[in-house]
């Protein structure tokens, strides 16, 4: 008989995401009515920049025509659109990559997954508490870890808890760690991390031959100066660390999937013999195997972002996002509740009001305002009594659910 992979059975609940669908479902189906406001998933609401879909439609045509038909494309990305984000979103921030470091792909969510496949399950892991679900997961989903305790955490992960007493940005593990994984602008806390934080760890992971997993999704959304986009910026980066980019959120490709992932030459790790390797081949291996690239209509819109009308267009549609952020902030703020995150991302993080417990809170809100959030448990233990909104929807929508929520714990 075929047997399965029984780390997924020491999953502990389904995925978040989901779950919260299904409890959202439950309840619309109860009370068909009620005007459910989503702020839970992080997903885009606006369409595209009307130059990234025209790219996107003309990408299409020349599929239909002979001499401009295309095929499989490379595995690694067309060049044209890994030169374009090279000289746009790299070079800007005083990073120089080569071409053969960028590999475009179809999203981060699966490439943060797939990068486990180029190491040994020996490895340690540091994950942040709370967390991106991902990480986490994969790592479980691999064989990575042992079972989980009665808080949720799993033997094997070294967890680093982010809690307002360390302002939501964690201290170095005190054992030794071999992956690192670091998302600023954070999921789900909505905090950034200055250069003097990111420093500290690249110089942990160059001091102790760690490669840190860099997740910055969210860089779009930064609007505070001095605040790094890229891990690259800080020194010696490069030589340890990956980077995870991605169009979903910056440009609105959740339904589109376009992202990239940053392999620099130099980061390397060890065989069992102790003899280093660099990632980039191995990775480069991985894709080419198991990955047949992005499609190239989306690549053609993915570049088109970096037009002066798509890019100027693009951002317009960030600042929109971010004055949404701003509402709820200082809106649920001005109510009394203490908020996180929400100026250099587009989540807001809160406290939930009465010390209630993060699924309570989930629950009494979808009931009496009909609003539906992510508990922060649900991003690991460090999240109880904290919740997530998310700023990605419609402004009559963000403003009715900031009074809703102002109405009812509104001091
Ligand atoms: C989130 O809500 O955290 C994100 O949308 C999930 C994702 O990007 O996969």
């Amino acid at each position: 008989m075929a047997r399965i992979n029984d780390n997924y059975l020491k999953l502990k609940a389904g995925y978040l995401f989901p779950e919260i669908g299904r409890r959202v479902k439950e309840f619309t189906n109860a009370n068909p009515d009620a005007q459910v406001i989503r702020l839970g998933i992080g997903d885009v609401t606006r369409p595209l920049a009307p130059a990234v879909l025209k790219a996107l439609h003309d990408g299409v045509d020349d599929l239909g025509r002979g001499d401009t038909f295309h095929g499989y494309g490379p595995e690694q990305g067309y060049e044209w659109l890994i030169d374009t984000i090279i000289d746009k979103s790299y070079k800007p921030l005083g990073v120089d990559l080569q071409k053969s470091e960028v590999f475009i792909s179809d999203g981060s969510k699966c490439d943060c997954a797939n990068i486990l496949d180029i190491f040994d399950l020996s490895n340690k892991v540091a994950i942040c508490d709370p967390v991106y679900p991902v990480y986490n997961d994969t790592n479980v989903m691999v064989g990575r870890t042992g079972e989980a305790d009665d808080k949720g955490y799993y033997e094997g992960i070294v967890y680093l808890p982010c809690t307002e007493e360390n302002n939501f940005t964690p201290d170095l593990p005190s054992e030794k760690v071999d992956i690192i994984y670091l998302c600023y602008p954070n999921n789900p806390t909505g905090t950034v991390a200055s250069r003097e934080e990111l420093k500290k760890w690249v110089d942990y992971a160059r001091a102790n031959d760690a490669v840190i997993f860099y997740d910055a999704a969210y860089e779009a959304f930064i609007t505070e100066d001095d605040i790094p986009h890229s891990i690259y910026e800080i020194e010696g980066a490069k030589e340890c660390a990956i980077e995870f980019r991605s169009f979903s959120k910056t440009a609105g490709f959740t339904g589109v999937r376009c992202a990239l992932t940053v392999v620099p030459e130099a980061v390397t790790a060890t065989t069992a013999k102790g003899e280093k390797v660099a990632l980039n081949k191995l990775w480069n291996r991985r894709q080419c195997t198991k990955f047949n690239g992005v499609s190239y209509p989306v690549q053609r819109a993915a570049q088109a972002v970096y037009s002066d009308e798509g890019w100027k267009q693009t951002r317009e549609i960030i600042d929109y996002y971010m004055e949404n952020a701003r509402i709820i902030r200082e809106g649920l703020s001005a109510a009394g509740i203490t908020c996180y995150g929400g100026v250099n991302s587009p989540y807001i993080w809160l406290k939930t009001p009465e010390g209630m417990s993060s699924w309570d809170f989930f629950d009494k809100l979808l009931k009496e305002c009909h609003v539906v959030g992510t508990p922060g448990s649900g991003f690991g233990p460090s999240g109880e009594g904290y919740f997530r909104l998310s700023a990605f929807g419609d402004r009559e929508n963000i403003e009715t659910a900031v009074s809703r929520i102002k109405e009812k714990w509104g001091k």
